[in-house]
């Protein structure tokens, strides 16, 4: 299941498909977040699926459950490998954004639904002091991941410094905030290498701007599947 998964933070298709040219043949699997979303809408999901691409749509729902419930089926008809929610909504809006899923699923393939621990920009410190959440990151993901086994999801969103937590209680870990050892962290605070999250044993690496602004992107992507996969 080891995979690098593209973080494609690019403000419109023109962008995203010029960044695309030069990895013609290596397939890679790509995220779609709100910036691409907002401007693109469900029409570009639908034409990377056309493509053949590998989709992983990150959209990060937090609402009442009915709402997430009836968002999570439209997603369902775009008929993504994975999307998300985020696990600070509780339990019942996990479960009413799986049920969401399942009732929209095409041909009976269902989405991979994973929940939000913790974004990885968030430091002990802004958890404690501005979010009002005590204790260590570590122990609120922990907690929150296995409130998202108990709505019935299988993964997490996490940093790669907890992704042996997810492993101790059977979830898979897609983790974002990963960094090679010479990048900047720019505004992530929990990052790991490539090849340390793989040590830790992360399910996926979602890398962003290591790739998207390197100066030779394929081989950074390139890099990232060497020293994870
Ligand atoms: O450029 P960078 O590698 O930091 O990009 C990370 C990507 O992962 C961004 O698209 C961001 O929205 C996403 N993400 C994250 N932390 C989370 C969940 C998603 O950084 N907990």
């Amino acid at each position: 299941m080891n995979d690098v998964i593209i973080a494609c933070d690019f403000s419109s298709q023109e962008e995203l498909f010029t960044f695309l040219k030069p990895f013609q043949g290596l397939n890679p699997f790509l995220k779609v977040g709100m910036e691409l979303y907002y401007k693109e809408g469900p029409q570009l999901v639908k034409k990377l699926k056309d493509m053949g691409c590998k989709i992983f749509l990150d959209l990060k729902l937090h609402d009442i459950p009915t709402t997430v419930h009836k968002a999570m089926k439209n997603i369902a008809s775009l008929g993504v490998e994975i999307t998300n929610c985020h696990a600070a909504g509780g339990i019942l809006m996990m479960q009413e954004a799986k049920k969401g899923l399942k009732e929209g699923s095409i041909d009976g393939k269902e989405t991979l639904l994973i929940a939000v621990t913790q974004l990885t920009s968030t430091s002990d410190e802004i958890m404690n002091n501005e979010l009002l959440i005590p204790g260590h990151v570590n122990d609120v993901v922990k907690a929150y991941a296995l409130n998202a086994k108990k709505a019935g999801l299988e993964g997490v969103v996490c940093s790669a410094l907890e992704a042996s937590i997810m492993k101790e209680i059977g979830m898979i870990s897609v983790t974002p905030g990963i960094r090679f050892a010479d990048d900047s962290k720019d505004d992530q605070k929990r990052v790991a290498t490539p090849s340390y999250a793989k040590e830790l044993g992360a399910s996926y690496i979602v890398v962003g701007r290591s790739i998207t602004a390197a100066t030779d992107p394929v081989a950074a992507y390139k890099r990232c599947v060497k020293e994870f996969c």
